[in-house]
């Protein structure tokens, strides 16, 4: 069941490559990036963000408003496998399992917010996400099992990797993001921002699917806000 699922997907991304050309990518092209812009939002629709800065190795970009539909906390000791279950489950919901029978668009990148438990079994708990097209933004079907989150104007400190997203690498690009942050404004911000719930988790993005083996773009996120924007503009 599950190896049809990902064959449907692949067939509908290939579907879809040729007849969407929503832009939302816009200014990847005229910026000095660290990372290429993920070519699957050439092809399909992607939260439009704007960069406000970029560094050495990470990009700061603001997201003004994006819409996810969201699985319950997963537990397990594999992001990849959370993501895998997390993701069968939103493709159900994409496919028309929710209360309209509603087909909806695919839409990338798939999110997986990771936070540490502080469990004695190494489990980390998993919310896997898919961007809610704008189209359906104002009336989401809504399904069992999964719920909307709305997200406020947000920041995210973004560091890009490519290839297929491995449970070994996720820790070392995370660490790796956080050595570029350190000593800047945006370190400080994520630490206040994080110190304030108590969290140090980060989310993992992958905007192809299992079937692409070509320009794979993964990006971790430490989101966090900015309680004084004057300060860092
Ligand atoms: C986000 O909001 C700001 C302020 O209203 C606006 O200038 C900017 O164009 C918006 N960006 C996107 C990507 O919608």
């Amino acid at each position: 069941m599950a190896a049809f699922g990902i064959f449907k997907l692949s067939l509908l991304l290939s579907l879809l490559s040729n007849s969407h050309h929503l832009g939302l990518w816009s200014g990847a092209s005229n910026r000095e990036s660290v990372g290429i812009s993920p070519p699957s939002c050439s092809r399909i629709e992607c939260p439009s963000y704007d960069v406000i800065h970029v560094g050495n190795g990470f990009e700061i970009r603001r997201y003004n408003s994006t819409v996810w539909m969201s699985t319950s906390p997963i537990q397990d000791i594999s992001l990849v496998e959370a993501t895998r279950t997390g993701f069968l489950q939103l493709f159900d919901y994409i496919q028309g399992k929710n209360d309209y029978e509603q087909k909806i668009e695919m839409t990338a990148p798939v999110i997986t917010e990771v936070s540490p438990s502080d469990g004695p079994l190494c489990e980390s708990s998993f919310v896997i996400s898919f961007s809610v097209p704008k189209l359906n933004q104002a009336n989401p079907p809504p399904a069992k099992g999964l719920h909307l989150q709305r997200w406020e104007p947000v920041y995210a400190a973004v560091r890009q990797f490519s290839g297929f997203v491995a449970d070994s690498d996720v820790g070392e690009e995370a660490a790796a993001l956080q050595a570029s942050l350190a000593g800047t404004v945006w370190s400080a911000a994520i630490e206040k921002s994080h110190g304030a719930d108590h969290s140090s988790g980060y989310t993992v993005a992958q905007y192809n699917s299992p079937f692409e083996f070509d320009d794979r773009v993964n990006e971790i996120w430490m989101l966090f806000n900015i309680q004084d924007e004057l300060t860092f503009m």
